[in-house]
């Protein structure tokens, strides 16, 4: 498997926990899980940042293309953003609930054009054997923003 098939995979997985979050109705396990939430997606993006887009940006030299990319980053900014936003607010904050969905909005709209655009575009970058490159050195990449933030939360 590529990069490209395991994003989609990864992604339907956080999808999936943010529902798990959203139907929760225990404030402990609430908390839980959206920590686990906030780790997976911390990494993913951080690995997306580090050892894809600088791979398929390299491919590509059309400003409208390279604008693609470009807006990939601008969405996980976005994401942190909101990401903090959440964090910040306690969980029996009436506003919670609004902020999370929020941050699922901006979420789900990144996970949709990076699996159309962004995909078409580094499909016609990368061969076969660069798509399963790319997965081994996100998957290192991950494991270490990881363990990282996990150690930060915990700090
Ligand atoms: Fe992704
Ligand atoms: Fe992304």
């Amino acid at each position: 498997m590529g990069y490209l098939a395991h994003n989609v995979e990864e992604h339907d997985k956080a999808k999936k926990l943010a529902k798990k979050i959203e139907n929760s109705k225990d404030d402990k396990e609430k908390r839980e899980l959206f920590e686990e939430f906030y780790i997976m997606i911390y990494a993913h993006h951080n690995a997306e940042e580090e050892v894809i887009f600088p791979v398929v940006k390299n491919g590509l030299t059309k400003e409208d293309e390279l604008d693609v990319v470009r807006e990939m980053i601008e969405e996980h900014s976005l994401g942190a953003y909101q990401f903090s936003t959440v964090n910040k607010t306690f969980l029996e904050n009436e506003t919670w609930n609004a902020k999370f969905s929020t941050l699922l909005e901006v979420l789900d709209h990144h996970m949709e054009e990076e699996e159309s655009q962004f995909t078409n575009l580094a499909k016609k970058v990368l061969s076969k054997e660069e798509d399963e490159d790319l997965l081994k050195k996100f998957e290192t990449a991950m494991s270490k923003h990881e363990k990282d933030i996990t150690m930060r939360l915990k700090a």
